[in-house]
């Protein structure tokens, strides 16, 4: 298997790296004694040694202390010096798995260049290919410090004219020759590393801990395959050149959240498969088109048939099974309600197939932009609370046809006010930057009944008191009078809300005829009566 890193490497026991003082230190030392002390000892010596009565048998040292041993092979302890696990397995395939695992954590060790590095290499995926954009140097290792980025030369003096957000790698940032100088990393940066349970298997992966400390290193490792288009450089592990024969479909629902660990048991690259956000355990699957599945990032584009999100529940309660059985049928709600909303999911066997929106294989692979609201507003930072308002001011800057996004995300925000969906917070809003430059609201994600969710997930974005008397049912005169001076006229606003009055006074009965649980429908019916009759009062007051 190539090993794509060019610079000197060493690999050894780890007396051999004591003795070699002079080993290149290019890459972290901390991180060379712990990815390169490998000793493989097979068949005889082994036996002499008597760790174990198998005849086709060998000793397998390793200092590395976060993998997970294949079934088949077993720790034997007493390591010595650098090392931390001696493990013997049963034959040679066993071995050839063990090594495919080392050699898989080697290559993001090795594309990670060096922890001390505190800089990383923008790329956007333009026409088929992906393009070197621009510089981003850190001055410390955690998201609030301060940091630099810059446009690369070419990029810049190619796109400089052009007036359209969708060229730059955040909507705040044009593109220029300018040294951006911030006090917190560029907002679009917290989009491309994974979070919530993602950055927990990060974390495990590289033997670091799930604090700020260290973002640098999450970002050089983590960040290689986020959604969206663009990606840091340092973090991608390439495709592998003799590509595994995939999965049955089967094989995921059964292993379900463990699907990535069984993957990687049976020598499956699945280091891109979990690159992504939230709070939800989950990963990115690719189908091929003999309708088998890989981790995302594991394939070339040119085998791709489909690109999938599977979401597994939050937590282990019945609450959470609840809330995930309910998002593919309020999605399909909200579709009835007129929102803007994607293929439809598959919910099968506690896990939810979500088909991704920012990919479109075909003869040319596309990925489109995918930037949060969080990023747009330039919030370096996790779980802050906004207005409407701003977002609504945000959306006005960035987008394309800024009513008709105005108008989409207000009815996204009486739908969730009528079925409580309560985790309505910046990141779970995003504008999606399609390839023909156009910026607008992607379509609707993470929409579910999350006010069943056993931890209580509280609404963090808000209307303001003024506006919002009552938790969850907006004064929606006053909202008019609040956002009447980015609307060309309040009417067209007012009619825009009043036109839902009776779509959600009959969301009860749409609910029903989407297959959505009586029980999450008794828990939202009230709620929609209060909200139909706000937004006809508003008519009323408009002469609507
Ligand atoms: N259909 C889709 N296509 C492309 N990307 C998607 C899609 N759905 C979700 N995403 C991306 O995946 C991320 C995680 O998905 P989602 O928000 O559903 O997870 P979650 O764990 O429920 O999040 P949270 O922590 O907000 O509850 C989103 O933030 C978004 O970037
Ligand atoms: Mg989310």
């Amino acid at each position: 298997m190539p090993i794509p890193y060019q610079g000197p490497l060493f690999v050894g026991s780890s007396s051999a790296v004591q003795r070699t003082d002079s080993t290149p230190r290019s890459l972290n030392p901390r991180r060379l004694d712990i990815i390169l002390d490998l000793e493989l000892e097979y068949g005889v010596h082994a036996k002499r040694r008597n760790y174990c009565n198998w005849v086709d048998c060998g000793v397998f040292y390793s200092s590395i202390s976060t993998w997970s041993v294949p079934s088949g092979a077993s720790e034997v302890g007493g390591a010595s010096g650098g090392q931390v696990g001696k493990y013997v397995f049963e034959d040679l395939s066993i071995c050839a798995i063990m090594i495919a695992k080392i050699i898989d954590i080697f290559r993001i060790i090795c594309y990670s260049n060096s922890t001390m590095s505190r800089k990383a290499t923008i790329q956007k995926f333009i026409c088929g290919e992906w393009v070197t954009i621009g510089q981003f140097e850190s001055k410390g290792s955690s998201h609030q410090t301060a940091a630099y980025f810059e446009y690369d030369m070419d990029y810049a003096v190619t796109h400089i004219a052009e007036e359209c957000p969708y060229a730059r790698a955040g909507l705040r940032y044009p593109v220029n020759f300018e040294l951006y100088k911030e006090n917190n990393w560029p907002a679009f940066l917290l989009d491309l590393m994974p979070s919530g349970a993602g950055r927990r298997v990060w974390a495990r992966r590289l033997g670091i801990k799930d604090d700020y400390s260290y973002d640098m290193e999450l970002l050089l490792n983590g960040a290689g395959n986020a959604p969206g288009n663009i990606r840091i450089l340092e973090a991608v592990i390439p495709p592998n050149s003799s590509p595994h024969p995939g999965f049955t479909q089967e094989e995921v629902i059964s292993r379900k959240a463990d699907f990535i660990e069984y993957a990687e048991e049976k020598g499956a690259i699945v280091a891109g498969a979990t690159d992504v956000a939230g709070d939800a355990p989950k990963y990115m699957l690719v189908r091929d088109k003999n309708q088998r599945w890989h981790p995302d990032g594991a394939l070339h584009e040119d085998e791709i048939l489909d690109c999938w999100l599977v979401k597994f529940p939050r937590g282990k309660q019945n609450g959470d099974y609840t809330v995930l059985r309910n998002e593919a049928p309020y999605y399909e709600v909200a579709r009835a309600f007129g929102l803007r909303v994607g293929k439809p999911l598959l919910f099968i066997d506690d896990c939810l197939f979500i088909p991704r929106f920012d990919r479109a294989p075909g003869t040319t692979f596309i990925r489109h932009g995918l930037e949060t609201i969080a990023s747009a507003m330039g919030k370096a930072e996790y779980g802050f609370t906004v207005s409407h308002r701003d977002v609504l001011e945000v959306i006005a800057t960035y987008a394309t046809d800024p009513q008709l996004e105005m108008n989409e995300y207000l009815r996204r925000e009486v739908l969730n006010a009528a079925l409580r969906n309560t985790d309505n917070h910046a990141r779970n809003t995003a504008f999606l930057k399609t390839t023909d430059g156009r910026v607008g609201l992607s379509p609707l994600y993470d929409f579910a009944p999350m006010f069943l969710d056993p931890e209580g997930v509280a609404r963090t974005t808000k209307w303001g008191r003024e506006v919002e008397k009552s938790v969850g049912e907006p004064d929606w005169i006053a909202v008019c009078r609040m956002l009447e001076s980015l609307y060309p006229g309040i009417k067209d606003l007012a009619e825009c809300l009043f036109a839902l009055a009776g779509p959600v006074h009959d969301l009860p009965v749409q609910m029903v005829n989407c297959g959505v649980e009586a029980d999450v429908i008794d828990g939202v019916a009230l709620r929609c009566i209060r909200i139909s009759e706000g937004l006809y009062k508003l008519g009323k007051e408009f002469s609507l």
